[in-house]
């Protein structure tokens, strides 16, 4: 099963930006640990970032025609202003998990505001980057949770059809 990783704006940044709030880890290793934890889990994953919220919206479109199975997402400053994000991620329809570095409900009140925490699977908020690893652990649950119950539903079809 496949797993997208989508980074919104200034994500690219981390480990230069606001190091005080996002911490002194850069993206690319921030992913590196991903691909392990999910390789060992036997999961495909991958990666992708974007400063520009047209790309984003197409990023979560395609996941349905690259046999994407679940989404993570940190849309950066678009969690508290995109409607075009929500209504990809709701058109999609793949389960969802929203993940930030910073406790968002902690921080200027603009930012408690996020547009997509209630069509999302959940939100994991203030863990700096173990936020992606616990977002990550959750993900693989909701998936495994997928693939035993279509197995499941398979075999009582199959005993049926005996
Ligand atoms: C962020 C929180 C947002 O408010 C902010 O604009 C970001 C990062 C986080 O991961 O804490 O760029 O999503």
């Amino acid at each position: 099963m496949k797993i997208k990783v989508i980074h919104g704006p200034n994500l690219n940044m981390l480990g230069i930006r606001e190091v005080n709030i996002y911490g002194p880890m850069k993206l690319e290793d921030i992913n590196k640990n991903m691909e392990a934890f999910a390789k060992q889990n036997g999961f495909d994953i991958e990666f992708y970032q974007s400063n520009h919220e047209g790309d984003i919206v197409d990023a979560i479109q395609e996941s349905l025609n690259e046999g994407v199975d679940g989404i993570i997402i940190n849309p950066a400053a678009l969690t508290h202003t995109s409607i075009s994000i929500r209504d990809a991620i709701k058109a999609v329809s793949l389960p969802t998990i929203e993940i930030h570095l910073s406790n968002i409900a902690a921080r200027e009140d603009f930012r408690k505001t996020s547009m997509i925490s209630d069509v999302v699977a959940g939100t994991i908020t203030g863990f700096g980057p173990f936020s992606y690893h616990l977002g990550l652990i959750a993900m693989i649950q909701i998936l495994n949770e997928i693939k035993m119950a279509k197995e499941a539903q398979a075999k009582a079809a199959a005993q049926q059809g005996n």
